[in-house]
């Protein structure tokens, strides 16, 4: 199957190449220099709609045709992009309707980019006539190894026509007032809607007093869910599109990781593969850039992605843009590999001399030539991967345990109106993820549509809204034999943000054995304690005052009026176990309960390391693949569990030897299952 999807015969190297803004002598230096670096994959055309579209009815592609003549007879893959990512300044001065408003009811002039409304039938017209006419174009060129649907989606609109559209799919979901007055119990403050015509989208100017800060949850998660599809259709038509000629190319769009305006999960059913964009700050931990790798190989099913962007060196954007030490930019990249990407890719190729993105890293920087420690780099790498060959390509990362997590789940949790302003959900679900990253344990990030029976434990951390059916899968799933762990702030609320009457955890309660009564929420800085196994642990944000109905309790708060309550339980449910956590608590108390479950499990982690480095599995019928990665700034060592040939050197390691890594060093151990 994926033999089908992959059309290159390595990890593909290069990116974002925007030669449009470049004359053509400077594109003959840029094929000398991507020899050098041993680029052999270029995006192109990602913001050209304006060159390739002067008017409204004239198409001009001799430039384009240079570039994919070029790129051809150059030898290069090209990632051909649709262009439609920022539409053309004649397109928004003529048909202002494709332009967004904000929030705050704003209505856009001509700017920025990823700026189109997208329930405007002008630019669902003219993106999905110039996505048809290059694909009929330039379907015979068989080194383009996929289609990149315009860029970055994202963001929302507020115009009247995406009001009209947002009745429209309203009025499909509900089919009437009556059951839309139910679901987002329009009886309070008397909302009780009479005429379709009445709805208006929750934004600044009715519903929300802040961006997440809203009077009516299930209006604005409607609304969230709307603006999701409304994208996800622009895209799809896109597709479509592109498929009726070149049903065989590949069909990807570039995500974002966590992003929360739109729903991947059900994105990432219409992409044949998953691409995203990873810009980590020099801040963020290992496990922090992990975690995106995980989603995004997650919300494709576990098949491996693209890393369709990052920067070779610095962004533009963040507030303080730290270069990436020596060693790191191949560091990250082997980690995204390790995790499931087969591909290697930067954004940008060459730095443009103006505009918002100029001091953005590439790898050409504005001195123009080959002599830089960022080229350097880049082409030492390029030169590596050409080495590994195809030897990783298709191969399925290792996975033992799964974090639920789910994007109806987040929208719900964080519009949520109370308990507690520092209820993020990221931040739950980091914290079981990293004392499972820390020791290596094997983790997928799974949605609720997902297959549950493949793991021995899911945790589920905030699992606060329970959409149909999960709780069913869930029973089963703990019946069967496995571990759930699931904590405070669950099982509160249906799909529509309506509370399930009858007691805290709602149709988890059975599962996990236990009432929750009331839940104190913290200030910041305060805090209660409990011990387990004779640690003391904070109990924070969240305090949950519980009562057993069938679970044990393993540890009690230790102050306050619910001294002595149950902030740990567990409850034996079928062949399996469901745990509860009360509260929040601390790295130590997350790193002991993930390795204690995994240990009753019998989830052995993918090989005991030093602190900092990383080791991390990707299979196949033949082989195993051992990543292993020092995030440290010391030279470290491991000892390895089987022989193997380090893939980076040729090396050939014995099982048992000290294995050592210099600061930020990789390795590659190629070992037969
Ligand atoms: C995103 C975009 C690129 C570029 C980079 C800069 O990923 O897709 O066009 O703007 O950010 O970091
Ligand atoms: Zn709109």
């Amino acid at each position: 199957m994926y033999d089908k999807v992959w059309k290159h015969n390595k990890i593909a190297f290069g990116g974002d190449y925007n030669p449009e803004q470049w004359d053509e002598a400077t594109w003959e230096e840029d094929m000398r220099l991507f020899r050098l670096a041993h680029i052999d994959t270029v995006t192109l055309n990602v913001f050209s709609w304006a060159a390739l579209q002067p008017d409204e009815n004239t198409y001009c592609f001799d430039r384009l045709d240079k570039i994919m003549n070029m790129a051809r007879d150059n030898g290069l893959k090209v990632v051909l992009a649709t262009a439609t990512g920022a539409h053309p300044a004649w397109m928004a001065h003529r048909y202002p309707e494709i332009l967004r408003t904000e929030f705050n009811g704003m209505k856009r002039k001509f700017g920025g980019r990823h700026n189109s409304c997208p329930n405007s039938l002008v630019y669902r017209k003219y993106s999905v006539r110039l996505a048809e006419k290059l694909a009929e174009r330039y379907k015979d060129y068989d080194n383009i190894i996929a289609w990149h649907i315009s860029n970055e989606y994202g963001g929302e609109c507020y115009c009247e026509n995406c009001e009209k559209a947002f009745r429209v799919w309203l009025k499909e979901k509900y089919k009437t007032l009556d059951e839309l007055n139910r679901v987002w119990n329009t009886a309070f403050w008397g909302h009780t809607f009479y005429d379709w015509d009445e709805v208006v989208l929750p934004n600044l100017l009715s519903e929300h007093f802040e961006y997440d800060r809203t009077m009516f949850q299930g209006i604005s998660l409607d609304y969230r869910r709307f603006n999701s599809d409304s994208i996800l259709e622009c895209y799809r038509m896109e597709y479509e599109a592109v498929k009726k000629y070149t049903p065989d190319i590949p069909v990807t769009t570039n995500l974002m990781g966590f992003y929360k305006a739109l729903d991947y999960q059900k994105w990432a059913k219409y992409m044949d593969i998953v691409s995203w964009d990873n810009y980590p700050s020099n801040q963020d931990s290992p496990a922090q850039i992990a975690i995106s790798h995980e989603l995004m190989r997650g919300v494709g099913g576990g098949r491996p992605f693209l890393l369709m962007e990052q920067t070779p060196s610095v962004t533009n954007w963040q507030p303080y843009n730290a270069l990436k030490r020596p060693g790191v930019m191949r560091l990250w990249s082997y980690q995204a590999v390790a995790h499931g990407a087969d591909s290697v890719m930067f954004f940008q190729m060459r730095r443009s001399i103006g505009a918002c993105e100029k001091y953005h890293g590439a790898i050409i920087d504005h001195v123009g030539n080959e002599n830089t420690r960022v080229f350097r780099e880049a082409a030492a790498l390029g030169a590596e991967l050409e080495r590994i060959g195809s030897a990783t390509l298709g191969t399925r990362a290792r996975h033992d345990a799964a974090i639920l997590f789910d994007w109806d789940n987040w929208w719900g949790i964080e519009y949520s109106a109370g308990p507690s302003c520092l209820l993020k959900y990221r931040d739950e679900v980091q914290n079981y993820y990293t004392a499972l990253y820390e020791q290596n344990i094997a983790t997928d990030i799974i949605g609720a549509e997902d297959d549950f029976s493949e793991y021995g434990v899911i945790f589920a951390p905030i699992l606060y809204m329970v959409k149909p059916g999960v709780d069913e899968k869930l029973k089963t799933f703990v019946e069967n034999g496995g571990t759930l762990v699931t904590t405070f702030f669950s099982g509160y609320v249906d799909e529509h943000d309506l509370v399930v009457t009858g007691g805290y955890p709602g149709k988890l309660r059975e599962l996990l054995g236990i009432w929750v009564e009331e839940s104190d929420a913290l200030p910041e800085g305060e805090k209660n304690y409990f011990t387990w196994e004779g640690e003391r642990h904070d109990a924070t944000l969240l305090c949950d005052l519980l009562h057993l109905e069938g679970a044990e309790s393993l540890a009690f708060y230790e102050e306050d009026f619910y001294a002595g309550m149950p902030v740990l339980t567990r409850n034996v449910y079928g062949k399996g176990r469901a745990y509860y956590v009360a509260a929040r608590s601390d790295a130590a108390f997350y790193r002991k309960l993930a390795a204690k479950i995994a240990k009753e499990e019998g989830i052995t982690p993918v090989l005991d390391t030093p602190k900092g480095v990383e080791a991390a599995l990707r299979c196949n019928e033949k082989n195993e693949f051992l990543f292993l990665l020092n995030h440290e700034k010391i030279e470290q060592s491991v000892a390895l569990p089987k022989d193997g040939t380090n893939l980076l050197t040729g090396e050939a390691i014995g099982k048992g030897n000290q294995f050592s890594l210099p600061p930020y060093g990789v390795a590659i151990l190629k070992m037969d299952v």
